[in-house]
Formats: structure tokens, sequence, C-alpha cells
């Protein structure tokens, strides 16, 4: 009996600004995704082509379902895969900086906080994250000691009202910064988004992968 292939393709991507970056680079590929995951709260959407749809999750859950082969391939900040391979190494290639949802990942403090002296005195330094494989590997290089406390979201806040002395974040125009007292006193990286395709789905599906990999990587380059 002839074996059936399967030529299906699986998208995982997070709604909010992956979402919206990445449409450009599906418009240069010839595909039109119809539905806002904004709209239409769906999260399986379909596209022009029949053989590719998108599955919308939150970001850090985007590395998750391409690495356990639920989604094909997916789009997720360095950020979030630097935390994913820390806590499940393996099983995800990442072929192409995609250049999209670009930020960086920095140190800020109040701006009334004497980072510098508290670091020269080699005090230790209770910092507030959600980020913290990074900020454990950027402390640990410099040599300061610190006390890790686990954050979801709204670090910002942690230092005003004395959770911690300092946050690492993602920080794009320094706004949510600015608007809340803190400045960034260190840069740890540059972040941009990347693809990641599921190692087993490339290996025994690459055919019909690669179009579509060929087609973001054009797109990258034209978006430079
Ligand atoms: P989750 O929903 O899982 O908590 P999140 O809220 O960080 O994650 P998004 O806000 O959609 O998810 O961000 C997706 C990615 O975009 C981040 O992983 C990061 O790489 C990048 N990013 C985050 N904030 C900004 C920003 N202000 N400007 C540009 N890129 C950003
Ligand atoms: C991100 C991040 C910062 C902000 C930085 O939040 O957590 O708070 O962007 O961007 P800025 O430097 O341009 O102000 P986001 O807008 O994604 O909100 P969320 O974390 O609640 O999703």
């Amino acid at each position: 009996m002839k074996e059936t292939v399967n030529k299906n393709i699986t998208l995982a991507l997070s709604k909010g600004r992956i979402f919206e970056d990445t449409l450009p680079l599906l418009e240069e590929a010839g595909i039109k995704v119809s539905e806002s995951p904004e709209k239409s709260r769906k999260l399986i959407i379909q596209t022009s082509d029949p053989n590719l749809r998108i599955l919308i999750l939150r970001a850090s859950d985007v590395p998750t379902y391409v690495q356990y082969g639920a989604a094909d391939l997916g789009i997720a900040g360095k950020d979030v895969l630097i935390e994913h391979s820390a806590q499940q190494p393996g099983g995800l290639y990442q072929p192409i900086d995609l250049n999209i949802a670009r930020c960086r990942l920095a140190v800020a403090v109040r701006k009334d906080f004497n980072y510098k002296d508290v670091v020269k005195q080699g005090s230790r330094l209770r910092v507030a994250t959600k980020y913290i494989q990074s900020t454990r590997e950027h402390f640990a290089a410099k040599g300061v000691h610190i006390d890790l406390i686990k954050l979801y979201g709204s670090m910002e806040l942690a230092p005003l009202v004395g959770l911690a002395d300092a946050i690492v974040d993602v920080v794009s125009t320094g706004d949510t910064l600015k608007a809340n007292g803190l400045v960034a006193v260190e840069d740890i990286m540059p972040i941009s988004s990347r693809l990641v395709v599921n190692q087993a789905s490339l290996k025994n599906r690459g055919v019909f992968l690669q179009p579509l990999l060929d087609a973001f990587s054009r797109a990258t380059n034209l978006h430079e």
C-alpha cells in the first residue's frame, strides 16, 4: 500500500508583536492570513496556503510546542529561547534570525539607586526577573552575587516597592522604564526573534518545510 505523506505544516506564533511582524514575512512568501487572533480569538488560524496553519500561543510556550513536534516550526525571541533551552534542552534547530521584535535585555534600577557603588562594594544584589538563566549568567560572568526573585511580568514595579534592587527586562524605546522612574544601567544582549524548527520535522519532511524556510530567509534579507 502506498504510504501517504503528510504535507501539512504547523507554525507556532504568539499574538501581538510577533504575529504582527510575521505577517509581512508571510506575505513576501505569497501567504495571506485572513483572521486576526485578537479579533477572532481562535487559537488555530488557517492561511491562504491549504497546507499551512498557525497556532496562537503564549510567547514562552512557542519553543515547547515546536520541541515536542506539536508545531513544525515557530517564532520566538532570543530571550525566550535562552530560558527554554536551560529548562528543556535539545530538539530545536534555529536556522534564521528574522530580525523582528528587536529590543535588548538590560539591567535597570531606580534613578536614585547607586548601582555602580553597590556592585563595587561587593554587596549582594536582589534582582527580580522572568529571565532567570540570562540573569544568572550575566552576573556570574561579572562575579556579582545576587539573590534572584522570579517574576512573570510587570518587572518595573519590583524596585519601586522594595521587592528588588534591580530588574532584568527587555527594553525597546525605554518609555516603560522612564514612566516608572527607572534607568538602564547595563545592557546584557541585543534580542530579536528567531525561527525555530523541530529537528525531526526537518529530517522527515524537510522537502515540504524547505520552501517556507527559504521564503523566510529571502523576506528577512529584503526587510533588513
Ligand atoms: P509571555 O506572554 O509568554 O509572558 P511576553 O509578554 O514577553 O511573553 P510578547 O510581549 O508578545 O510576549 O513579546 C514577544 C517577544 O518580543 C519577547 O520574547 C521579546 O523577544 C520581544 N519583545 C518584548 N517586548 C518588546 C518590546 N517592547 N519591543 C520589541 N520587542 C519586544
Ligand atoms: C515589554 C517589556 C517592557 C516593555 C519595554 O512589555 O516587558 O515592559 O515592553 O518596552 P519599551 O522600552 O518600549 O517601553 P510589553 O509591552 O510586551 O508588555 P507585556 O510584558 O505585559 O506583554
